[in-house]
């Protein structure tokens, strides 16, 4: 069994406000101290990064951003770069969120592009793939995943994955309250992982691979068992401290 450390990586996504942010950081942070067997990362709304950094300086939790832009610099109102991120400690970035990839008209080549910019500057970005209802619906899960996978491993190559993190993350499961099962979650996880085996078999055995779509207080235990399942991206349980601390500890 390779020795792949869990991390669970809180998703704030837009959600709180400045007061509600420290609490919640703070919250985490003590409940956490000493007591955990998997990497934390939280992740907070850009505006939040400078002042979260701050709370956990003297942790071992880390910071990721939701976003970034897949350029360096230059005339993009309203865009962060990765640059302007490890400013402020980050570790992790998420990429291809769903909610990127439809809402905001993310393709995967863009997807591509932001993994590549954040690894320029040093930056575990922490690559989202996952199916559509429909698409599970028509058994076309392993198609999409592929497709969404094959574009950043031809563009970045599969030497990039040593320094990323996979998360799956079913459309329909996100924010939905319906979790993938443990055993759904663990056959794409699996199929994830062959899928970077068939260029880099020691790459594929390395690679994190979290799962989320309603990771909850009270399944994330059953989930973490699963053999390919190396932690956890939590949105909504991520906001309530002692639901996302029960969730840390779920990791044994
Ligand atoms: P959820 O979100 O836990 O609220 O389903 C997960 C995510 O979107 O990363």
């Amino acid at each position: 069994m390779p020795d792949r450390q869990y991390l669970v990586a809180a998703n704030w996504k837009m959600n709180g406000s400045l007061e509600s942010a420290k609490s919640l950081v703070i919250g985490i942070k003590q409940g956490l101290a000493g007591n955990n067997n998997a990497e934390v990362a939280i992740c907070p709304p850009f505006i939040y990064l400078p002042e979260i950094s701050g709370f956990l300086s003297d942790t071992s939790i880390s910071l990721g951003a939701q976003n970034v832009s897949h350029l360096e610099n230059g005339a993009y109102t309203g865009e962060i770069s990765s640059v302007m991120l490890t400013d402020f400690a980050c570790r992790y970035v998420i990429v291809g969120h769903s909610e990127r990839r439809n809402l905001y008209h993310e393709s995967d080549s863009r997807v591509a592009e932001k993994f590549i910019a954040a690894q320029a500057q040093g930056l575990i970005p922490i690559l989202c793939v996952g199916e559509l209802l429909e698409e599970r619906e028509t058994n076309t899960t392993e198609d999409v995943i592929a497709r969404q996978l094959d574009v950043v491993i031809d563009k970045a190559g599969i030497s990039a994955f040593a320094n990323a993190v996979i998360a799956y993350e079913p459309v329909w499961a996100i924010g939905t309250g319906k979790t993938a099962t443990p055993e759904q979650a663990q056959e794409v996880h699996e199929f994830i992982r062959l899928r970077l085996a068939r260029h880099d078999n020691e790459i594929a055995n390395g690679i994190r691979i979290l799962y989320g779509g309603s990771v909850k207080a009270d399944n994330a235990e059953q989930l973490f068992k699963m053999a390919d399942i190396d932690g956890g991206l939590i949105g909504g349980a991520s906001l309530i401290a002692d639901d996302f601390l029960t969730i840390c500890r779920a990791v044994r």
